[in-house]
């Protein structure tokens, strides 16, 4: 006591220690496990590198195969988490909806809620994993008045996830391999990110020994706000504004330069990332195959280019060493794909769930746990004493 350290934003001090996510920021590198993302997204699955995150090595196709039978057992909810979706208004935000969702599994699987015992801390892992996918399509097709799909569990995780997202139960829907193998990918580059603001979250909920469910659905509200995951929702309604003025790229920076309120590049900068994002790479070259793909071009994607370019070659974006980040052109691809804007975030949030279990089981194991409780540098009054109200 006595001396403590002022650092906000904790810009300079580490929390804990890690072995699962490497990042250098000012070479652009991440990686997971050791391995670097570029070849993890090229080669890897989405549930192959949430078994590599949770449990640290890749699986043999022994483990795969039993990792993905476990998930696909538990992807149903119980059917009295129905009624849970409609009972919010039909215009609630999704990430709203889903880290209700998530706290309200507490009050379903009981069965699983003990920090300590390593059988229920896996299965409610495996739980997560399952059903996020169920509530976030539940939550959207609530939203858009359509009946509900359960997961047919011959289909893969991200196949299921796209049918019961845009499937009807009168018509078959037909799976592009190629928009699920991308919408894999993009899950991929966002499963782990180290201490990020949700990822924090998890961790320090979970250092007073609350259980995994209420841990990750304080996550996924930290990962609403538009600083965060809530970024990708905030590029496409930036883009979108900027064309409806008529795509004036040069009065938009200028606006953000002059430091507007409420005016920002959205989908640049990153407190760790001094250089290009190395997931912004990924999705950008991915975005342009996908519209090809689909045949579906999209002016807001010339125009990100165009915003990119100049804010790449602007003394304001470089003196501050600002470049896009993995939000910057997401949000172009998951429109492509159907997403309506305001799921956009809700598709981050599922794509971040292994780290967020990964962290706080790495977390738990440690032996060094403290619960997390920072200090603060008073700037109150000093002491003083109460005056009646009649004296005031
Ligand atoms: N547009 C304009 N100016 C910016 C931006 C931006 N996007 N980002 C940072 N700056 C300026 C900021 O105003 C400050 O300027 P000055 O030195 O004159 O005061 C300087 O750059 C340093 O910024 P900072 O706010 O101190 O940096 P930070 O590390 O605290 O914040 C950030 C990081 C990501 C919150 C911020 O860059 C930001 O708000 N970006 C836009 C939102 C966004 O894209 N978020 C997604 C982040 S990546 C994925 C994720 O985490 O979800």
């Amino acid at each position: 006591t006595g001396y403590v350290t002022l650092d906000p934003g904790f810009v300079n001090t580490a929390s804990c220690t890690s072995a699962i996510t490497y990042i250098d920021g000012d070479a652009g590198i991440l990686r997971y496990r050791g391995y670097p993302i570029e070849e993890l997204a090229e080669r890897s699955s989405f549930v192959e590198v949430a078994y590599l995150l949770i449990y640290g090595e890749l699986p043999t196709s022994a483990q795969l195969e039993d990792f993905e039978g476990r998930i696909r057992e538990h992807t149903l909810l119980h059917e009295d988490f129905k009624a849970f979706f409609s009972g919010f208004p039909r215009d609630a935000h999704p990430m709203a909806v889903l880290s209700s969702a998530v706290s309200a599994l507490s009050t379903f699987y009981q069965d699983s809620l003990d920090p300590s015992d390593p059988d229920q801390v896996d299965i409610s892992s495996i739980r997560l994993i399952s059903k996020l996918p169920t509530i976030a399509a539940y939550a959207y097709k609530t939203s858009i008045g359509q009946p509900l799909l359960y997961p047919d569990n011959s289909l893969g995780y991200i196949e299921n996830f796209l049918r019961m997202s845009f499937g009807l139960p009168t018509v078959p829907y037909e799976i592009d391999p190629e928009i699920a193998r991308v919408l894999d990918m993009l899950f991929v580059l966002h499963a782990d990110h180290e201490q990020n603001c949700s990822t924090s979250t998890v961790r320090m909920v979970g250092s007073s020994q609350a259980n995994l469910f209420s841990s990750v659905s304080a996550g996924v509200n930290a990962l609403f706000g538009p600083l965060h995951g809530g970024a990708n929702q905030a590029v496409l309604e930036m883009l979108e504004r900027i064309h409806q003025n008529g795509d004036d790229v040069d009065g938009f920076v200028r606006r953000v330069k002059a430091k507007e309120p409420g005016v920002k590049l959205m989908g640049f900068g990153h407190r760790v990332y001094r250089n290009y994002d190395p997931r912004a790479a990924v999705v950008k070259k991915a975005t342009r195959e996908v519209l090809d793909r689909l045949g579906k071009p999209d002016p807001l994607l010339d125009l990100a280019m165009r915003l990119e370019e100049v804010a790449l070659n602007d003394d304001y974006f470089v003196e501050r060493k600002l470049y896009p980040n993995v939000d910057f052109y997401t949000g172009v691809i998951y429109k492509a794909m159907g997403f309506p804007t305001n799921a956009f975030t809700v598709l981050f949030a599922l794509g971040r769930l292994p780290g967020w279990i990964a962290q706080w089981r790495e977390m738990m194991a440690d032996p060094a746990l403290k619960i997390g409780r920072p200090r603060q540098v008073y700037t109150g009054s000093p002491e003083r004493h109460y005056t009646g109200i009649e004296k005031r």
